[in-house]
């Protein structure tokens, strides 16, 4: 054990902080804290860009969280472990979890969730353990985000908001599994367990519809339709198992009437990865009676709530929401890695662009302005 982990010390790195909602990241000094008990600190390594990020940076609902350091798609690597950690020592790799797993609450030992009711969704900006911030700059907290905050050179997370992963992994890659493409796989899998021959449809086509797609293709679908205002995304969508690709802009009916048309009367399962309650009716519409299920994995800008004619329930669908795919993160990813290093899953395809840290605000304009799918940012070498 080095002397870092005995005692680890204030460490003083970069990290790309949020002055105010929708303001450019300013890359600052900051102070972060040692890993209290049961916690880690990581050395980030990659972080990759995910909607959500963009989402809450946006948003003015949480004003109050503000000055923050966003972030929750990372690869690292431990620089120090607090006391009672068991499962990581310094210099094991790691994803972080930006929904975690305690291993013994009733969500986590039911078998059937992985909404840990301990590690799970943290959304007031803060550690899940003391409701305090790690990083502070010249005494004044900088708050967290999902309790990962990986825009920064090194980064505290709890020991169950981390998972080892294997050594030989590249890290600027699978980086990505860490939300989007596990979040997608997931969906397609443990949430909607697509069967053979199925069709599909897929509303939004970034990294989240297209792992979607990924995941429908491998389980031999017969008919992935991707649906985006995006022209661009049907070529990119072709690669991960898009059969059909439609545009609602070039409809002359709305498009869960083109679906109705031809799949004779609905899909068999439908998704709604744009992050737009509106999508989530039209999805359900797009499904057939019976068995039709729509998925729903985005998160929305505005407007929570659902609405939806009772009939199209009353007829047989089922509305279901999926957090991180439904996977037990520290459980389920590291076989989700052995799965990319024998080619069974794809991700490099996903990365559109590589960018050094302090080009951290091109990625939030690339996927504003949707030139992008995933934009790996490499924090530290
Ligand atoms: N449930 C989860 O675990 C989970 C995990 C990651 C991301 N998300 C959420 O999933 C959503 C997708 O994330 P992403 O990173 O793939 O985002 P993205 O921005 O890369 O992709 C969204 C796609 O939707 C398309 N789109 C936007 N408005 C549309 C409309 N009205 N009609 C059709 N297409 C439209 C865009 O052109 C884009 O291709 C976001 O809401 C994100 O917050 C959820
Ligand atoms: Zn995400
Ligand atoms: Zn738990």
């Amino acid at each position: 054990m080095s002397a870092s982990t005995r005692d680890p010390q204030v460490i003083t790195c970069k990290a790309a902080v949020a002055w105010g909602p929708g303001e450019a990241l300013v890359l600052e000094e900051v102070e972060v804290d040692p890993p209290k008990p049961m916690e880690i600190r990581i050395k980030v390594v990659c972080t990759s860009l995910c909607r959500s990020d963009i989402t809450q940076w946006e948003s003015k609902a949480h004003t109050l969280l503000f000055p923050r350091i966003f972030g929750h798609e990372a690869s690292g690597i431990v620089e120090s472990i607090g006391e009672g950690v068991t499962d990581f020592k310094e210099g094991d790799h790691v994803l972080t979890l930006f929904t975690g797993e305690c291993m013994t609450c009733k969500h986590c030992t039911s078998g059937k969730s992985n909404m840990c009711q301990v590690l799970g969704l943290e959304r007031r900006g803060v550690m899940h353990s003391d409701q305090k911030t790690r990083f502070s700059i010249k005494g004044k907290p900088i708050y967290h985000y999902c309790a990962v905050s990986s825009f920064s050179e090194y980064t505290v997370v709890h020991s169950g908001c981390a998972v080892k992963i294997c050594p030989s992994a590249p890290l600027e890659k699978i980086c990505l599994l860490s939300c989007g493409v596990a979040a997608g796989l997931g969906a397609a899998w443990n949430v909607a367990n697509i069967s053979e021959g199925s069709n599909v449809v897929i509303f939004g086509l970034g990294t989240v519809g297209l792992s979607v797609a990924q995941g429908a293709k491998l389980r031999g679908a017969s008919r992935i339709i991707g649906v985006d205002t995006n022209p661009e995304k049907y070529k990119k969508g072709k690669a991960f198992g898009i059969t059909e690709f439609i545009n609602p802009a070039d409809c002359n009916e709305p498009v869960q009437e083109v679906i109705k048309r031809i799949t004779d009367g609905g899909a068999d399962y439908s998704f709604e990865c744009i992050g737009d309650t509106g999508m989530i009716t039209t999805a359900l519409q797009s499904c057939c009676d019976g068995w039709g299920m729509t998925v729903t994995l985005g998160v929305p800008k505005v407007k929570p709530e659902i609405t939806a004619h009772y009939a199209l329930l009353l007829s047989g669908r089922t509305l279901r929401g999926s957090l991180f795919g439904g996977w037990k993160p520290k459980s389920d990813l590291p076989s989700l890695v052995d799965m990319y290093l024998k080619n069974e899953i794809q991700i490099d395809e996903f990365i559109t662009h590589n960018l050094q840290f302090e080009e951290i605000n091109e990625a939030f304009n690339l996927m504003r302005e949707g030139k992008c799918l995933r934009c790996v940012i490499h924090v530290t070498k």
